[in-house]
């Protein structure tokens, strides 16, 4: 009789690593399935600083991170809403988005974003 190969559960962890980094350097790495956003990842692990008023609904600028720059050729445009609320974050600068509309996939996995010390 052959030997028993074991097969992979199909519900092996299929998750995509996300790490916060806050203003005074803490880490903090997240995990988060592919299609849920960086606002998911945020708020399932409570990481401070990303407040998410609207709950995604790109209405509040309060999910402000600052995507680090090896990510940022993965990421679409911005939305010419999320345009607009970035207008209104603390001190936007090189890759600020809104946690809400950042979508994870593949290509995103280990995505590091910083966190303003202050949010709109
Ligand atoms: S959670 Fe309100 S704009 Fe992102």
């Amino acid at each position: 009789m052959p030997p028993t190969i074991p097969t992979q559960h199909p519900s092996h962890d299929e998750r995509l690593s996300v790490t916060f980094v806050q203003p005074d350097g803490t880490r903090q790495v997240c995990r988060v399935r592919p299609g849920e956003t960086v606002l998911d990842a945020a708020l399932d692990n409570g990481v401070p600083g990303i407040v998410g008023q609207c709950g995604g609904g790109c209405t509040c600028a309060t999910c402000h991170c600052y995507v680090a720059e090896p990510f940022r050729r993965h990421l679409p445009p911005p939305h010419p809403d999320e345009m607009d609320m970035l207008a209104y974050v603390w001190r936007p600068g090189p890759g600020s988005r809104l946690a809400c509309q950042i979508r994870m996939s593949a290509e995103l996995d280990g995505l590091i974003v910083a966190v303003p010390a202050l949010q709109a």
